[in-house]
């Protein structure tokens, strides 16, 4: 009897269900089926007069048909009131700012990540992240870094200049006389910017990149100083164990000048095609700063000693998240930027 009498109240539901077109209308027919005067209250209160056993089974069923009407109910007010913002975002004429938003939400770029967690990690140890112009001059970023004109070391950083002499800086260096000059010693420092080289691009050039520079200067600062912040960093950013070793570099701004190479991410040391089977990967020039770097950013060489690295951030981001084209970065590639967390 009960089935019975369920499965017609369905069939009615269903159809007025399917004639309600506006939300007023569902909710008349909430009301009527689930209202204190619908069937659903009715049988309810026929519950009183069964017998314990009988009252156990049609509970059941009730609170079921109950559910059903209450779900269905809610997945039309739901296409109804999709259909209504459809309807409204096609015949919006001009931008209606009440319109809620679409459900795709943007996502960090790779390189906006690495910077956070590299600037995390030095700032729990005490360094400062700094911010500086990408349009500088000659001294800043040559000059106070220990490169006259005319030296052989500006061949490799041709860059964009501007008619009234200032040019896009090439490397992230160029801030680091300013910064001296700003603090004095001792300080540490980390900066990270954007950089700038007349390049022909191919999957491993482009003519915009990311640094991330670090400065550190006080009494008695060494190499060692410099490869421990270096391999405590690493090691946090890519979340395992990271050896280094340093081969020497030359960069007129240090003495002496290395480049520093971790161990290959992929095979952890032993070799394989990705380290053209060396072990090792090179990821940061870095070194001890010169002592006329020093005395021109107003410190004196005989009392204080410093390191300082240049990360490449782009790198170091094509090697986190396995990126094989840095064209990817600057490329606007939306598929490509948004498999990356969106917080
Ligand atoms: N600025 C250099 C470049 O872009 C990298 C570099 C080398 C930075 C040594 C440093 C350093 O701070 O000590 O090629």
């Amino acid at each position: 009897m009960m089935t019975e009498m369920i499965a017609n109240l369905k069939n009615t539901f269903q159809e007025q269900l399917d004639a309600a077109t506006t939300s007023e209308a569902l909710e008349a027919v909430r009301v009527a089926f689930l209202g204190k005067k619908g069937p659903v209250s009715d049988l309810m209160k026929s519950l009183r007069d069964m017998s314990v056993e009988e009252k156990k089974e049609a509970g059941q069923s009730i609170n079921a048909l109950k559910n059903y009407f209450e779900e269905a109910i809610a997945q039309k007010a739901a296409a109804l009131e999709k259909a209504a913002l459809d309807m409204a975002v096609r015949s919006a004429k001009k931008y209606n700012p009440s319109i809620p938003a679409d459900k795709e939400v943007g996502s960090y770029h790779p390189i906006t990540l690495i910077a956070r967690d590299v600037e995390e990690i030095f700032s729990s140890m005490g360094f400062t992240v700094e911010d500086y112009a990408e349009i500088v001059d000659d001294y800043q970023c040559f000059e106070s870094l220990n490169i006259p004109k005319h030296h052989p070391a500006r061949d490799m950083q041709d860059t964009y200049y501007l008619e009234n002499g200032q040019l896009l800086k090439t490397q992230t260096s160029a801030a680091q006389n300013h910064i001296m000059k700003k603090y004095g010693a001792p300080l540490r420092a980390i900066f990270p910017g954007r950089c700038f080289r007349n390049e022909a691009t191919d999957a491993c050039h482009e003519n915009t990149f990311f640094q991330m520079e670090g400065m550190m200067i006080d009494k008695n600062i060494s190499i060692s100083n410099l490869i421990y912040f270096m391999k405590t960093m690493l090691s946090e950013v890519f979340g395992k164990k990271i050896n280094v070793r340093l081969r020497p570099g030359f960069f007129p701004f240090t003495e002496p000048g290395f480049e520093l190479d971790i161990s290959c991410l992929i095979c952890g040391g032993n070799g394989c095609p990705s380290c053209k089977n060396s072990g090792w990967l090179e990821l940061c020039p870095c070194g001890m700063i010169h002592p006329n770097v020093l005395k021109e950013g107003g410190i004196d060489p005989e009392e204080y000693t410093g390191f300082a690295f240049g990360l490449g951030m782009t790198r170091l981001a094509m090697m986190k998240y396995g990126i094989k084209d840095i064209r990817n970065f600057n490329s606007g590639n939306l598929k490509a930027l948004s498999q990356f967390e969106s917080n």
